[in-house]
Order: structure tokens, then sequence, then C-alpha cells
């Protein structure tokens, strides 16, 4: 039970029969400030049933309300304010820790039911970009919370391995490329040919035209084409394999584009059979106007699909295999317009589950303010990212610990992590400016921080050779540990609102604070000293590696036992 839970208990059984359980719940408030205890009551919504001032009713209230369960109630004008029993809630708290260990704040909302997560998802023949960093680490970490609360995750990779984009860069290839030197570098070079096409295509349009009908023959089986296609595709995926081992994120579906060519027609069927396809200058559209939206784009005049035949394509394939409880789409800002005409186009199809389909959008990396754009060649190579973060914790470990056994295999944990929780500590929609730097300081807030932290607590553990008990007296009544425990005892609720607002910032943010929490409470208490109460100092140490660990996981973080 949290604070207002228990408040909403006590209060309840002296205003039965004013107000319900969850009207109560409802009016308690979290006070700014710990001077107005940890939950407020504002009584002016029963100002009118008892026809009396509030200040008046706040008073009286305080007389009835049971006083064991709290360690003070205050009255301060028309607001009761509830002090709760610090002891008792430290005991609670870290015995329940105690006893579920990494399962703390697990819940069982989702029964099991499946959520697909649509993430990742770069473009072959392409380096993955610092904005598919953000849908990778986002959707991994939106898993992890996922499942936590009782969902099954499906982490779908839905590569763009499809669209006029191959016809470029065949003729790019054709033109200018070489297979040796696809085979040094693939992707490097791959790219140079893409930004090659566009830079002679502005001169010379025919270019265009060329790219169009390299497409075409793609889509009609051309062996040519499709060889080279396999091969531009296979060799992608060896360098973007390669960061997703470095990143610590698996997939359970590597569908992209390509796997919905067969299952297109079906799509275009559907549509002809309610009526939705109108023609529109030789292409077939899906009319959006009910919905003020662009019309839906489904077939061009040459008989090529778009991105969203094969986004409603997956999106019926995902409903049958499936059968998902909510299915999520994690993809930039951007395309925000994309998915409302996706859901649109399902909803015009009769499908009641368009409901359930979530575009969980995400601001942009910068550099300098600017947008990163793979046209002109302007990107960050999130590969060098990971391996100079790693370098950066490999020689900060070497100055502060250099006898710790693993160091790379720590370094790795720590720059990689650096990188991850950069990405994540803000709200997901807020743009942010890459800045190497920045992103693998190991002071603030930062995940090395956390890290840390624990590898901290971990240690004063070791050290005093705690076994955690069940049964112990684990009560804690002072100010400096009733920080620490504040926190542990919010983390099944954090863990919840993370998960309605599928926002892996909650998580980081809360990390941070039982960091700093915990850094200020062993900054101020001495632990190990041995009287009545170390014990139970020894538990919230416990209770703080156990949480902090958990954090790190849900945001797919390591948490290393020595740094
Ligand atoms: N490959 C696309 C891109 O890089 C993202 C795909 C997102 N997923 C989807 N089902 N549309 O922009």
């Amino acid at each position: 039970m949290n604070n207002k839970e228990i408040v909403a208990k006590e209060l309840f059984e002296v205003v039965k029969d004013d107000l319900t359980l969850e009207q109560v719940q409802n009016l308690l408030e979290n006070p700014k400030s710990a001077d107005h205890g940890d939950v407020a009551f504002p009584a002016f919504s029963l100002a009118k049933v008892y026809r009396k001032a509030p200040q008046q009713i706040a008073a009286e209230l305080a007389t009835k309300i049971n006083p064991e369960a709290f360690e003070k109630i205050e009255v301060v004008g028309p607001y009761l304010n509830f002090f709760m029993s610090k002891g008792a809630i430290s005991q609670k708290v870290l015995h329940q820790i105690v006893k579920e260990q990494a399962a703390y704040g697990n819940a069982t909302i989702g029964a099991g039911q499946t959520v697909p997560i649509d993430m990742s998802s770069p473009n072959i023949a392409k380096p993955i970009s610092m904005g598919h960093l953000r849908s990778t680490v986002i959707g991994n970490s939106i898993g992890f919370i996922m499942e936590k609360i009782g969902y099954q995750p499906v982490r779908i990779n839905h590569l763009g391995d499809w669209g006029t984009q191959f016809g470029k860069l065949i003729v790019a290839y054709k033109k200018w490329g070489s297979e040796a030197a696809v085979k040094a570098e693939p992707i490097k070079e791959l790219l140079r040919l893409y930004v090659d096409f566009h830079e002679k295509a502005e001169k010379e349009p025919a270019l265009e035209d060329e790219a169009r009908a390299w497409f075409k023959k793609l889509e009609d089986g051309d062996a040519e084409a499709t060889q080279l296609w396999q091969w531009f595709r296979d060799e992608s995926l060896k360098e973007f394999n390669k960061i997703y081992g470095l990143l610590g994120v698996s997939f359970d579906s590597m569908n992209g584009e390509a796997f919905y060519n067969d299952k297109m027609a079906e799509v275009v069927t559907l549509l002809e059979e309610k009526h939705l396809l109108k023609e529109d200058q030789g292409a077939e559209i899906v009319d959006l106007s009910a919905y003020d939206l662009n019309p839906a784009l489904i077939r061009k005049s040459d008989g090529a699909t778009l991105y969203i035949t094969r986004d409603l394509a997956a999106a019926l394939y995902r409903k049958r295999t499936y059968d998902f409880a909510q299915a999520l789409y994690v993809v930039g800002n951007e395309q925000t317009n994309h998915f409302k005409q996706l859901k649109a186009v399902l909803k015009e199809m009769g499908f009641d589950w368009a409901e359930d389909i979530h575009h969980i959008p995400f601001g942009l990396i910068t550099k300098d303010g600017k947008k990163l754009s793979t046209r002109k060649g302007k990107i960050i190579l999130l590969e060098e990212v990971l391996l100079e973060a790693t370098a950066l914790a490999k020689a900060q470990i070497a100055e502060k610990n250099p006898t710790l056994e693993n160091q790379d295999q720590v370094a790795q944990e720590v720059g990689v992590g650096a990188v991850i929780f950069h990405d994540l500590k803000n709200d997901r929609l807020n743009n942010f400016d890459f800045d190497l730097e920045e992103v693998v300081r190991f002071e603030g807030e930062t995940g090395p921080y956390v890290q840390y932290t624990h590898a901290r607590a971990m240690s004063i553990l070791a050290k005093a050779d705690f076994t955690p008990d069940e049964t112990a007296d684990y009560t804690l009544a002072d100010e400096e540990s009733w920080e620490v425990i504040k926190l542990l005892q919010k983390y099944p609720e954090t863990v919840l609102q993370a998960a309605e607002k599928f926002e892996p910032s909650v998580i980081a943010k809360h990390g941070i604070k039982l960091a700093q929490a915990f850094n200020k409470y062993y900054a101020n208490v001495k632990i190990l000293t041995d009287d009545a109460e170390k014990a139970a100092r020894l538990a919230l140490v416990h209770g703080v590696t156990v949480v902090l660990k958990e954090d790190l996981r849900l945001l797919g973080l390591q948490a290393p036992d020595k740094m």
C-alpha cells in the first residue's frame, strides 16, 4: 500500500457516510514540501455536505482518525496534513523487498497478453542513425516495463528493407560501385553510393527514372535485382547486429517491410471490397478527409505499393499472429501523420482494434542545433559513439580502480550504459543536441552515476556480510533514512506510471533520485556502526541495491557489482 492508500483507508473510516473510498483517494494530495507531511487532505469538498467551514471540518476530522496509523496529523487551515509512521513503513517496505527481490514492483495488469513493439527499424544500406538508436533503446525499455506489469512484449524490427531506395542503390552500384568496396566496408560504401546518387540525380533527373525502373524489376522478382537486394540486406544486417550486440538488445522478429510483399494483395482486396479505394490521377488512395487527414496513398500509378500499404499488411499480420492487447510503434515524431493515417484506414476497414495501436513518438537528436540527414551525409555513426564511450569508461576505471577484474566488460557496460541512459533520462518527446563529451560525463544525472551508486551499495553489503531476513526488525524512524524509504516505497507506483505513459524517463528519474538520496544518506549516517539499528540500515542498503538494479534493468542497462 502506498501512503495515499493508507491515508485514504483511515480517513474513509470517518467519512464513510458522505464519501466513497475512491472519492477520498482522489481528493488526497502530495504536499510540495516535507513540512506539510507526506499526504494532505483538503477539506473544502466536505463544506457543502457538513455545512461548516472547511477549517472546522479539518479540525474535527483530525480528532476522529485512528492516531496509531500516523506519526502525527496536523491541521493547517482547511488542510489535514498526515505524517506517516516512518518506522512502520520502513519495516514493511524493507521486508517486502527482502521477500520479493527483483519482483518488487511487479504487477499483473497485463495478464500475459502480448504487446508487439515495433522498434529500431533502420533502413538497409544506411547507417543506423541516432533516431534509430532512440527507437531501439526506448522500445527496448518499454518492453521491459510492460513485461514488469505482466504483458508479454514482442520486439519487432520492422527493417526498412524495401522501397524505391533500392532502385537508387542498384543504379548507383552498377554505375559507380565495386564488389570489393562494398565487402570491405558495407555500410560506408553503400551510404557513399546513396549520397552520390542524390547529388548526381539533382543534375541528371533521368537517373530517378532508371531507379524507378530497377525498383519495379525488384518488385517483379527479377533475378539480378533480387540478388543485389539480398546482398545489400545481408551485409547491412551484419553491421546492425554488431550494434545490437553492443547495446544488448535482441529482437523476437526481424520481419521488415519486404516480409509483407506477398501480403499486400490482401490489403488491396479488402480495401476494394469495402469500397474504400478511390482513383486519383492513376493512383489509388483512401480518402481520409473525414479524419482531417491527407489521403493515404495505397498504390502508385505504376502499381508500386507504399510505406503505408506495408504497414497495413503488417498490422493485420500482427493482430492475427499475436492477438495483441496493444500494438506499439516507437517511431520519431515526424511520422505522427503516417500513424494517424494508418489508424484511420484500419478504422475505415472496420477493425475496432485500430484503437489499440499506439504510436510512441520521440524527439529529434540534433547536432549543433541542426537536423541530421543521411542524404546530405550528415550523420553520427552510432558504433563509433558506443566504442568511444566504452574507451572513456575504460580510462576512468583504469584511473579510479586499477585492480578491478573484468575491466573490459565493466567498461563496456558503463560506456554503453552512459549512451542509453542519456537518451532515456528526459521525456522522450524532448529534442536534444548530441554532444559526446556530455553523454560520457560520469558525474551528475548519468547512467554511470546510478551504476556507481549501485556498486557502492553492493560493496557495503559485502563488507558487512549482510543476510536479508524477513523476520528481523527493520524499523527505521529517522529523517535521513525516510528520504530513501519513501523512494523505495514509491517504486511500484513509479513502474505503473512509466507503463501508462510509455515513458522510460519516469524510471530513469526515479533511479537518479534514489541514487542521490542514498548518497546523501551514506554521507550522513554511519551505516556499519554496531548498534540496534545496524541490521535495519543494512536492509535499507539492500533495498537500494535491489531497486537501483531493477531501475537499470528496465532501462536496458547492466548493474555491475563492482566498478
Ligand atoms: N524504417 C523506417 C524509418 O527509418 C521506420 C519504420 C517504423 N516502423 C513502421 N512500422 N513504420 O523511418
